[in-house]
């Protein structure tokens, strides 16, 4: 796969199947924490589900930000797990990194502070062998016109079925139909932040 250095120096890669890198060129850890951790209010504690392990900037951010967490992961391309293996990432970044390493190439992680599930598959039929209840979901697919299934109203039903009161679901995407979906499925709707370009993302409540 094709590498890409984005605008905060941190590394993505392009996915020739999807036609679309794994994150934004403005900066991929800079999504990972602004689009994700910041609107899920990560802390000390919290079940987090992550929807798209791509190459676990998100789980990895999560880990640099709070201790005690439980994530599940979804993932149905078994070529990141061995990509993951060898990216190089900042030298701030390397200790959650490379727990998430650890978790990809065994599919699991366990220590004191971290228990870490990687599930191999389709997320539309993983999802409905979950029984962990989440604080946060991290809803990172490719875009909604390659990578429809991960938007749609019955996947998100599915997600939000999973969430505890008053968790929260963030996303890069505003798309309208991403949002009337949310909306559907039993979400509040809100902006999320705005990052690297004019677009907010989405968060989604369980009120
Ligand atoms: C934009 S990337 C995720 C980036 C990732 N969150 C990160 O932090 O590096 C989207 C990921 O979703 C995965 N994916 C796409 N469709 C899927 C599906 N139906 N089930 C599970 N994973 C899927 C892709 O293989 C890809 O790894």
């Amino acid at each position: 796969m094709r590498e890409i250095v984005t605008k905060d120096g941190s590394l993505t890669f392009y996915n020739e199947s999807y036609d679309e890198a794994y994150h934004s060129i403005s900066g991929a850890l800079e999504e990972a924490q602004k689009k994700y951790i910041e609107p899920c209010q990560i802390q000390d504690g919290m079940a987090i589900l992550d929807i798209g392990f791509g190459l676990g900037y998100n789980v990895a951010m999560a880990v640099h930000s709070a201790k005690h967490l439980t994530i599940v992961s979804l993932e149905k391309d078994p070529s990141v797990f061995s990509l993951i293996q060898s990216i190089a990432v900042p030298l701030w970044f390397r200790p959650s990194y490379a727990l998430v390493q650890k978790a990809a190439a065994k599919r699991s992680y366990n220590d004191r502070d971290y228990g870490i599930r990687v599930i191999e598959g389709n997320a539309e039929e993983s999802i409905k062998a979950v029984d962990v209840r989440f604080d946060a979901v991290f809803l990172d697919p490719f875009s909604p016109k390659n990578n429809p299934e991960l938007w749609a109203e019955a996947f998100l039903r599915d997600v939000f079925a999973r969430m505890k009161p008053c968790a929260r679901l963030a996303t890069y995407s505003c798309a309208g139909m991403l949002r009337r979906n949310l909306r559907s499925a039993g979400f509040e709707v809100v902006d999320g932040p705005i990052v690297g370009r004019r677009a907010p993302g989405t968060v989604g409540i369980k009120e």
